[in-house]
C-alpha cells in the first residue's frame, strides 16, 4: 500500500490545477488519498487556496531533472498523474523513477517522438518493474483508442470478425489551447527539424508498435469528399498522435481489429457542396502551431470557454462487404482542459481502483478499456454510444 493513491505532478500548471481542482470538486468525502507535486512550494501552496483543497493536503516538491528527489516522490503513490510539459523537455526522468518503483503513471502525452523513444528504453524495465505506464490519458488519445474499441467490439459482437477499416470522424469540437500544448507543439517540431529520426517517427503511422508494421495508411493530409458521410472532409491536426495510439493498442491487445486494421482521422467540414469543399480547404490551411505567438505556459482557456466547448466524433467501420456500424464518442466541455482533466483523472483512479494488469508502457485502450469507459460516462461527461 502507497502513502497516496495519486500525486498530481505539475499541479500548478494550467492542466495540473484543473485535476486537482477536479479531485477536490468530486472527490472530497471519498477515501481517496492524494497530494500535489511541483518545482515550487509557493506556488504549490497558491494552488491549494486556488482549487479549495484542505490545507492538510500534502505538498511535494521535486524538480523535472532531480532524479533523486523525483525516486523518492514517485516511491509514495500508486499512481502519478503528470502534467509536466513538453514531456520531450521534462518527461524522462520522472518516467525513468516510476519504472524503478513500480509506480503507475499517466500523462497528457502527444508528442509521438518522445512515445516513441521511451517505448524503446523503458518498457522492458517497466515489464519487470510492473509500472503501468499510460501515455495519452487526455483529449489526445482517449476519445479515440476507445472510440474504435467501441466499435471494433460491435462489429465482432454483430459479424464475428473485427472491421478492417475504420474511419474517425470529428463532426464537432469547440475548444483552444494552452501555452504548455503550444510549447509541447513547439518542441516536438524543434526536434523534428534536428534529428531525422524524430520526423520518421512522426510520419511513421506505426512508430509505437515496434517490429510490427501494419498494412499502407490513408494519409489524411488533404481535403475529400468522404461518402461514408456524406460531406466534405479535412486534415485533422491531433491524427499524428491519435493514430499511433490506436494502432498500438491493436498490437499490445494481440491484434483484436486485425493485423489488416487501416484507420485515419479527419475533420469533417461545415455545409454541403462547393460550401463544403471550401470550408474543408480553408480548415487544411490552418496550423495555430505555426504561428510564433501563442499562449504563454501557464495560461489557456477561461472557464466560460471551457464550459462552452463540447466534441461529437463517429467511428465508422466498413467490413468488406459493404455492411457498416457508427459508434459516436461525446464529451462536454472544451477537448483539451475541461474535459481531458476529467479524463486523465478518472484515468488514474481507474488504476488506482478497477484493474490490475501488467507492468509495461501501455494505452488506455489495452490496458482498461471497459473500466474506463465506465467510469468516464458516469463521471466525466463522456458518452460512448453505438448509432
Ligand atoms: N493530450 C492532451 O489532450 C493534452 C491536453 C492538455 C495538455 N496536454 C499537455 O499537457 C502538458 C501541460 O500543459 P499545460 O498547458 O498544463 O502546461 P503548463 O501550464 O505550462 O504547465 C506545465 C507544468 O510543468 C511544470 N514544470 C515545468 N518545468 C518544470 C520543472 N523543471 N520541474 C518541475 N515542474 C516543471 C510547471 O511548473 P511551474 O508552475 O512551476 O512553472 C507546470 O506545473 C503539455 O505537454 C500539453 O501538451 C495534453
Amino acid at each position: 500500500m502507497a502513502e497516496f493513491d495519486i500525486i498530481i505532478y505539475g499541479a500548478t500548471g494550467f492542466t495540473g490545477r484543473l485535476v486537482a481542482e477536479y479531485l477536490v470538486q468530486n472527490y472530497a468525502g471519498d477515501s481517496l488519498t492524494w497530494a500535489m507535486a511541483g518545482r515550487s512550494l509557493t506556488k504549490l501552496e497558491e494552488v491549494l487556496d486556488a482549487v479549495g483543497a484542505p490545507a492538510t493536503t500534502p505538498l511535494i516538491t521535486a524538480n523535472a531533472d532531480d532524479p533523486a528527489a523525483l525516486k523518492a516522490m514517485t516511491a509514495r503513490a500508486t499512481v502519478v498523474i503528470t502534467t509536466v510539459g513538453p514531456y520531450t523537455l521534462y518527461g524522462e526522468p520522472l518516467l525513468a523513477a516510476c519504472v524503478e518503483t513500480g509506480t503507475a503513471y499517466v500523462d497528457l502525452c502527444g508528442e509521438p517522438n518522445f512515445m516513441h523513444a521511451m517505448i524503446a528504453k523503458y518498457d522492458a524495465a517497466a515489464k519487470a518493474s510492473g509500472a503501468r505506464i499510460v501515455f495519452s490519458c487526455g483529449f489526445d488519445s482517449i476519445p479515440f483508442d476507445l472510440g474504435v474499441w467501441t466499435v471494433e467490439q460491435e462489429c465482432i459482437r454483430r459479424f464475428g470478425k473485427p472491421a478492417p477499416r475504420v474511419k474517425g470522424r470529428v463532426r464537432a469540437m469547440k475548444g483552444t489551447f494552452s501555452g504548455g500544448t503550444f510549447a509541447s507543439g513547439k518542441a516536438t517540431a524543434a526536434a523534428a527539424m534536428k534529428d531525422p529520426a524524430v520526423f520518421k517517427a512522426l510520419i511513421d503511422p506505426f512508430a509505437l508498435t515496434p517490429g510490427f508494421e501494419g498494412p499502407s495508411q490513408p494519409k489524411g493530409v488533404l481535403p475529400e469528399y468522404d461518402e461514408a458521410i456524406g460531406a466534405w472532409v479535412a486534415p485533422f491536426m491531433m491524427a499524428v498522435i491519435n493514430t499511433k495510439n490506436v494502432h498500438r493498442t491493436n498490437f499490445l491487445a494481440g491484434h483484436p481489429y486485425g493485423e489488416d486494421f487501416r484507420y485515419d482521422e479527419m475533420m469533417v467540414a461545415p455545409g454541403l457542396g462547393d460550401l463544403g469543399k471550401a470550408a474543408a480547404e480553408a480548415i487544411a490551411k490552418m496550423n495555430p502551431m505555426n504561428s510564433d505567438k501563442g499562449p504563454a505556459p501557464g495560461e489557456g482557456p477561461s472557464k466560460e470557454e471551457r464550459d462552452a466547448g463540447h466534441y461529437d466524433i463517429a467511428f465508422i467501420a466498413e467490413m468488406p462487404d459493404g455492411q457498416s456500424i457508427t459508434a459516436t464518442v461525446k464529451g462536454d466541455r472544451d477537448p483539451g482542459y475541461g474535459s481531458t482533466s476529467k479524463m486523465i483523472a478518472e484515468s488514474a483512479l481507474c488504476l488506482v481502483r478497477d484493474v490490475k494488469g501488467e507492468g509495461g508502457i501501455t494505452t488506455p485502450g489495452a490496458i482498461m478499456p471497459e473500466a474506463l469507459i465506465k467510469r468516464l460516462e458516469a463521471h466525466a461527461g463522456l458518452s460512448f454510444s453505438i448509432d
